[in-house]
């Protein structure tokens, strides 16, 4: 199908349509959709209800423009993604592509220069600076290549600081505490000041900080980046089973390109433009 009219968007992935040389049009249940390759028009035909809903996190149109002096830097131009719940997403791209700078608007760290923001229906671009906070508190959860852990402080302490912020309740009970280490390997490590503590142990109790609020997005920016390879594939797989077993929708920034393949959604950040992965799939729609 040749480009025909403008502002077509691709109701599962948000991509602007014409920006395509082509795209798919698909006739599901009496009505006529336009996908920008055949995965996203299989996964509509999957679940036509959901996707004809809001995403869960829905960037439109968004642009963020540094200036440094008389020095301006458009990172991210006009950009459209939607984020499904559930989804895994993974941020690909270049070193200074601007993947930290969108992981930053999607967890509400930095403001978009312009453009929508919505989580649900709700457009969160424009809300308070208290709004925000409360919201990204009880909303996300945050791991980073650089654990950030606060050196003065123990594990345990590490872990519950969040909740401070968070509308979630007084915290975690001190046994709930100790099994959670436990659970991810770190029985008696819970006393432990970061610097006593391996990069991998580090970045477990990270992982254990993203979770106090039990948040309903988890996002990482290079979470393994600093790791061993086995010791990433873990913490990987443990984020992975929080997707797969919890629900939880994960959105990760890697250099991994075997992680990209075990994503639901891939998004590559290049010229400050995001392109969906699966655009480089098939044009052809079979049933
Ligand atoms: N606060 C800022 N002020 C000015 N320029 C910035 C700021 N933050 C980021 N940039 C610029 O925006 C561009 C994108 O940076 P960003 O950190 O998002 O890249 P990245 O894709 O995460 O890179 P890397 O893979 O190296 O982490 C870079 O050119 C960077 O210098
Ligand atoms: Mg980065």
């Amino acid at each position: 199908m040749k480009k025909e009219e403008q502002e077509r968007r691709d109701p599962v992935c948000g991509m602007d349509l014409s920006d395509l040389e082509e795209y798919l049009t698909v006739k599901i249940q009496g009505d006529t959709f336009y996908f920008c390759s055949e995965p996203c028009a299989k996964r509509f035909k999957s679940n036509p209800e959901k996707f004809k809903g809001d995403p869960l996190i829905h960037l439109h149109d968004l642009w963020k423009v540094f200036h440094d002096g008389s020095v301006e830097t458009q990172v991210l131009r006009a950009v459209n993604i939607h984020i499904w719940d559930g989804d895994f997403a993974v941020i690909i791209g270049a070193s200074g592509s601007g993947k930290s700078t969108l992981l930053n608007m999607i967890g509400m760290l930095d403001r978009p220069t312009r453009g929508g923001l919505y989580l649900g229906e709700k457009n969160i671009s424009k809300t308070t600076d208290d709004d925000r906070t409360v919201l990204r508190s009880s909303k996300f959860g945050f791991v980073f290549q650089q654990y950030n852990l606060i050196p003065w402080l123990t594990a345990y302490d590490n872990v519950v600081l969040p909740l401070i912020f968070s509308e979630k309740g007084d915290g975690l009970r001190r046994a709930d505490l100790e099994k959670r280490f436990s659970d991810i390997g770190l029985a008696n490590r819970g006393e432990h000041r970061p610097a006593e503590l391996s990069g991998g142990e580090q970045q477990r109790v990270a992982l254990l900080r993203a979770l106090a609020n039990d948040p309903e997005i988890i996002i990482g920016d290079e979470p393994t980046g600093n790791l061993d390879s086995v010791t990433g594939e873990k913490i990987l797989d443990m984020l992975i089973a929080l997707n797969k077993k919890e629900k939880k929708t994960l959105i990760i920034v890697t250099h991994d390109a075997d992680i990209a393949k075990r994503a639901d959604q891939v998004i590559t950040i290049k010229d400050g433009k995001t392109i969906p992965g699966h655009l480089y799939h098939t044009k052809t729609y079979t049933e």
